[in-house]
């Protein structure tokens, strides 16, 4: 047990820097056992008073400190600061510090990754090289020299340009690093090693050529390309899309095996997670190669949306970050399928940001308080904040969303701003009033918002009642009404969309107080052909009236998920048979088949709790044979078909339940895969064949779409009656992809016999050399809902290839355990539980920022049944109990048990 509590960081309490930065000097030697950092720093006042000068640092054996070139002890140093009585207006300090990379688990600051030299220091590694203000209002120019063993280290990077390099003598030798573009240290970065790379170059929108490279351990470099192609592709898009072109003449890219997030954006030196680098069609699934191409945007995009311009404080974490997942979100559906993307980034919210939101540790996409920054890199954060810049755009339309973003890079290009600033361009620039938008910034919580529609035919007008209500959230008991984007169509009996014209104004509701608004800025037309209508809920209750409608529609609400909230309509069964077939809006299309499906689990749920039988609706069986038709056709988009195929899943199904009890939700979901199959053999087994054409492998949208389709028939056939186990055995040994083999491989996972332990055996001998692809095999093995996941999990802990030091290795067997595999990890007699709580307890001092991610599976202890609650509490007490807690994991805890 902790005997202090640490301090919580309020945003309220916010103070400019005491002092600025003209420019740092760092000079980092790096020997075998210990690195030695000078840091040579030009200060200038930024307060009135005589304030003293303190430094952010932490872990540092302080060597010596000198002011104006005169060496010091008039200072005080502890575990978090260096102290300097207020050194004057303007001076020069000069601090050595020692530090050893070598014995940093944490991985945060400089860090050693299988044998190479690197750096991570957002949101505060930078303190744990050197003393400094640590914060990213502070921005400089930081010129580096970077000394190492010519041997072990002969690629030595900084951020910047390259403006000399050399030989020491001794065996070692030295570059010198200048990035003339003012950043925090945050985005310092600094890589030495042994590594290999790839080059390419790109000529930028004025005529410059950039020079691109990406770094890898020898033998990685075949597994490059993908990367680099991604790339050019994303600085092509910012330039296209955004008017934003690169500043310096190197853009260098690393990758390392040993990695806490997924990437990092410093400045001119991104350095990545090898799991989102590598790619090859052999070792990596479509899904693998998307999220590659959608990270190195992410990363690229960063350089003006974080970089250039940064963030004043880390409660405005989601000034970049979500602004950047928005960005690089479009990108991925101007590469590949709009529809597929959204589906897909609309899935990944709902299964991981909604619980988020409703749970212990719900927080606005700008948080208000903090123990531990690193415990807000989170969905709402980074997911919820993109959905946030999306209604945005939504709101102002391409043309004026375009205007606001040039106007905010001009107006705030080398600064460090907040979130408020971005929304005031938003308006400056485009008239429209965000100012009840705000909202969106400081409530937490997912909005829940009814439509009921009612049609009157004599009057020929259809009346819409949109209500909204935010629910409570932990410190946020009352919620104001928020300003919500809903996009709306209605679909004629023909199963076309309606042209209602005039557009129609805004009826105000019979209470209420009610802004009257005209609909004309706000008639769009969708990409395909149909016509939706804005409609701005922004009161409590508000009834839109739609004139001149000449037959009774079916609305079609929240076209493209045009805002991030959970949506309950009075619509029947058949009107959602009849959207999942002709709405013209995707996103919706597929979202009607889930809702279906949803409804009717919900159904099937509620008789076995009561002590009956589930049987799956007729009804609903013989509207699934409607998609199977769909997805059969020649001109079928069998991407989005494969979603549209998919059941919704168990953690989506779960959001439904007051109690969840995850056995009966899979029980159920298994029951209703079953009899599809059962029913529809045939069919499926037709669609499997006709997208198994056994052609030379492509990585095309088309392609992957096939391979996406095929799989989701392998597992429903896998999930029928006599499961196809040699079909799946054949499709494993004859791929020439990793998604197909993946795909067979996962199946089996779920099976128990020799099939099984074949596949695993020879999936382990074939990519032993390949850590990325073992990930794969302790992931599956761990996902794989069947009563022997519990006591494999025991084997493969201690199996040679798991180690709890790298954070991919520790995903894939503990995370993808516990957020994949529901069954098992809520096993009544909570082993599932104990298996977890020792992984956090054994990675709380080694990895306190791995630790405390691997505590989200338990946040929601509250929601399960009484027995379940019982243990996950006393799991969460458990480690509550344990000495050294770190900040992280207290934070956590301590949240989701209050
Ligand atoms: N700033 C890093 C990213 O999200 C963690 O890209
Ligand atoms: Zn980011």
């Amino acid at each position: 047990m902790r005997t202090d509590t640490p301090k919580t960081i309020l945003l309220k309490d916010y103070q400019p820097p005491k002092y600025k930065v003209a420019d740092v000097h760092l000079d980092i030697r790096i020997f075998a056992g210990k690195t030695l950092v000078t840091a040579t720093t030009r200060f200038t006042k930024n307060h009135d008073g005589a304030e003293p000068l303190v430094l952010n640092g932490e872990r540092l054996k302080l060597v010596s400190v000198a002011i104006n070139g005169a060496a010091t002890t008039n200072y005080t140093v502890d575990d978090k600061t260096l102290t300097i009585p207020h050194p004057g207006n303007e001076f020069t300090t000069v601090i050595e510090t020692e530090i050893c990379p070598e014995e940093n688990t944490a991985l945060e600051g400089l860090y050693m990754s299988g044998g190479n030299y690197c750096t991570q220091c957002e949101a505060e590694g930078f303190r744990t090289i050197t003393y400094f203000p640590d914060r990213p209002d502070v921005m400089t120019i930081f010129t580096t020299r970077v000394e190492g063993d010519k041997k072990t280290c002969p690629v030595l990077l900084s951020n910047g340009n390259l403006i000399e390099d050399g030989d020491c003598g001794d065996g070692r030798h030295y570059a010198i690093w200048h990035d003339p573009f003012p950043k925090p240290c945050y985005l310092f970065a600094l890589v030495a090693g042994d590594l290999v790379h790839i080059r390419d170059s790109f000529t930028t929108m004025s005529g410059r050529i950039v020079d691109l490279r990406i770094y890898v351990r020898a033998g990685d470099e075949n597994q490059c390309d993908w990367a680099m192609e991604s790339l050019k592709r994303s600085m092509e898009w910012d330039e296209k899309t955004y008017g934003r072109e690169y500043q310096l003449d190197r853009f260098n890219i690393v990758a390392v095996s040993d990695f806490n997030m997924g990437a990092m954006e410093n400045t001119s030196l991104n350095i990545f997670n090898t799991a989102l680098v590598l790619a090859r069609p052999e070792t990596a699934t479509d899904m693998d190669f998307e999220r590659v191409e959608g990270v190195i945007a992410h990363e690229y995009f960063h350089n003006w949306t974080g970089n250039r311009v940064t963030c004043r404080d880390w409660f405005q974490l989601s000034l970049k970050e979500g602004l950047t997942v928005f960005r690089d979100q479009e990108f991925t559906a101007d590469m590949n399928s709009r529809g597929v993307k959204r589906i897909d980034d609309v899935v990944r919210l709902r299964n991981m940001q909604f619980p988020e939101d409703a749970g212990p540790m719900a927080h606005p996409i700008r948080p208000d308080n903090y123990i531990e920054i690193n415990n807000f890199y989170t969905l709402t954060v980074y997911e919820k904040g993109a959905e946030v810049i999306r209604m945005q755009h939504t709101l102002l339309g391409d043309d004026k969303y375009r205007k606001a973003t040039d106007l905010y890079f001009d107006r705030y290009d080398g600064m460090a701003v907040t979130c408020d600033d971005f929304l005031q361009c938003m308006q400056d620039s485009s008239g429209v009033d965000l100012s009840q938008f705000k909202l969106w910034y400081s409530q937490a919580g997912t909005p829940e918002v009814t439509a009921e529609g009612h049609y009157d035919a004599a009057a020929k007008t259809y009346h819409l009642t949109l209500s909204q209500t935010v629910p409570p959230t932990p410190g946020q008991p009352d919620k104001k009404p928020m300003h919500i984007p809903v996009m709306v169509g209605l679909v004629g009996p023909n199963g076309h969309d309606l042209d209602v014209t005039p557009p129609p104004s805004v009826i105000p509701a019979k209470a209420g107080i009610h802004t009257n608004q005209t609909m004309d800025s706000g008639l769009r037309r969708n990409d395909e052909k149909g016509v939706s209508y804005l409609l701005e809920l922004k009161d409590s209750k508000q009834t839109f009236t739609f004139k001149n409608v000449a037959v009774k529609p079916v609305p079609s609400i929240l076209r493209g998920f045009s805002a991030p909230v959970k949506l309950h309509t009075n619509l029947s069964d058949d009107d959602y048979r009849f959207l999942m077939v002709h709405d013209s809006d995707g996103f919706n299309r597929w979202e009607s088949g889930q809702i279906l499906a949803l409804r009717m689990m919900g159904r099937m749920i509620d008789t076995v709790e009561s002590g009956g039988a589930a049987v799956t609706d007729p009804a609903f069986i013989d509207s699934y044979g409607l998609m199977l038709d769909q997805a059969n056709a020649s001109n079928a988009d069998r991407a989005l078909m494969a979603r549209a195929l998919s059941l919704p899943d168990l953690a989506i199904i779960a959001q439904q339940r007051k109690i969840v009890d995850p056995d009966t939700i899979f029980t159920v979901r298994r029951r209703v895969l079953h009899d599809l199959a059962a029913r529809y053999r045939d069919q499926i087994q037709a669609i499997y064949d006709s997208c198994n054409t056994p052609t030379t492998y492509s990585n095309d949208a088309e392609s992957a779409g096939r391979r996406a389709l095929k799989n989701v028939c392998l597992r429903l056939l896998m999930n029928g009656p006599n499961p196809p186990v040699s079909l799946a055995r054949q499709q494993y040994e004859s791929a020439n992809n990793m998604t197909d083999r993946v795909a067979a491989l996962s199946v089996l996972a779920e099976t128990d016999g020799a099939d099984r332990d074949a596949v695993f055996a020879d999936f382990f001998k074939r990519f032993e050399q390949y850590p990325l692809v073992i990930d794969k095999w302790f992931s599956l093995q761990a996902s794989a809902p069947i009563p022997s996941t519990l006591d494999r999990i025991a084997t493969l802990k201690d199996h040679p290839a798991f180690s709890l030091l790298n954070p991919n290795r520790v995903r894939s067997l503990f995370a993808a355990f516990a957020m994949n595999n529901p069954v098992c990890f809520h096993a009544k007699d909570g082993r599932g539980y104990d298996i977890l709580t020792n992984a956090i307890i054994a990675l709380n001092t080694k990895n306190p920022q791995i630790a405390a991610r691997l505590l989200g599976p338990l946040r929601e202890w509250r929601r399960y049944t009484p027995d379940r609650q019982a243990k996950m509490k006393a799991a969460l007490e458990r480690i509550l109990a344990q000495e050294n807690l770190s900040p992280d994991v207290f934070e956590i805890v301590s949240k989701t048990l209050k």
